[in-house]
């Protein structure tokens, strides 16, 4: 009876881990396709809150992956102004996050802070 619980509960983890390595790459348009964006974007207004939602799980904590720690503006202003973040946010064929690319509503906010000149508040 108990070895049946525990295969059960191994193969939900191993079904659900599966299914969130395998989601899709969805094309939700491009960044060209949008209106600009006429205001000014800093760290503490927006950046910070795409690195916590959608990078600080694997770029974050005591083991960083790649050696890339985003939860600092240092650190992130660092990789976008002198390393790949933001090749690597768009581009579709090899994204970051890995499971696809953000959208492009959060991507032309991350070149807008970029263009705006990294920005901490
Ligand atoms: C599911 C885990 C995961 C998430 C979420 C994730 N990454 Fe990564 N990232 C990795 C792994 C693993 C690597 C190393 C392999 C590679 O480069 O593809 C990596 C590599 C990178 C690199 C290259 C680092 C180098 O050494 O040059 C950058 C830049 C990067 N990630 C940025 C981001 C950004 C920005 C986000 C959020 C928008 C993000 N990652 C979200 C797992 C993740």
């Amino acid at each position: 009876m108990i070895k049946r619980f525990f295969i059960t509960i191994i193969t939900i983890t191993t079904i659900t881990l599966s299914q969130s390595c395998t989601t899709a790459i969805i094309d939700e348009g491009t960044v060209e396709e949008l209106p600009p964006l006429n205001r000014t974007v800093t760290y503490q207004s927006d950046v910070q809150n795409i690195m916590f939602n959608r990078c600080i799980t694997c770029h974050g904590g005591s083991a960083p992956q790649s050696g890339l720690d985003l939860s600092t503006y240092q650190n992130t202003r660092f990789s976008a102004e002198m390393g790949s973040l933001i090749q690597r946010m768009n581009n579709a064929t090899n994204p970051m996050p890995p499971n696809g690319l953000v959208s492009p509503e959060l991507r032309q906010i991350m070149d807008k802070w970029v263009t705006d000149g990294f920005l901490e508040n």
